[in-house]
């Protein structure tokens, strides 16, 4: 499992130099492992109507579930940031709809950097399938 997680890590940090962000010049790249065993990665795309960017997180979750995917069981964030990267709230929420028990969340750095949680305690007290 742990050799798979760093896997994902690198995986992360190569698709991230696809992003495509001329306005923030911030480049994200995620990977997640899926429940097929197959790892799908996205970058963040922007566009010059700021609202309509889409995050690295929620492209590749997109990519894994538009493939067929329905349980996430670990993903991987990088970006070049002092600390390892945080996924944001919405990212957050998306992985929790696909997220398997346990899945755990990678936040990682260029420098190397890494901090690892689980989605339950990056979104605790969540609003849930359940809750409907
Ligand atoms: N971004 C991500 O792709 N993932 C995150 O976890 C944080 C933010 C992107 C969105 C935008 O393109 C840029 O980073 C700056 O917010």
């Amino acid at each position: 499992m742990m050799q798979n997680l760093e896997i994902l890590v690198e995986k992360a940090k190569k698709v991230r130099e696809n992003a495509y962000a001329p306005y923030s010049k911030f480049k994200v790249g995620a990977a997640v492992l899926a429940d097929d065993g197959k790892v799908y990665t996205g970058a963040n795309v922007e566009n010059v109507s700021y609202g309509l960017t889409v995050c690295a997180e929620r492209v590749a979750v997109f990519k894994a579930v538009s493939e067929g995917a329905r349980q996430i069981r670990a993903v991987a964030i990088v970006a070049d940031t002092d600390k390892p990267i945080s996924p944001c709230g919405a990212c957050r929420q998306v992985l929790l709809e696909f997220a398997a028990k346990e899945c755990k969340v990678i936040m990682a750095n260029l420098k190397g950097e890494q901090v690892t949680k689980s989605i339950d305690e990056l979104i605790p007290y969540s609003f849930t399938k359940e809750d409907l």
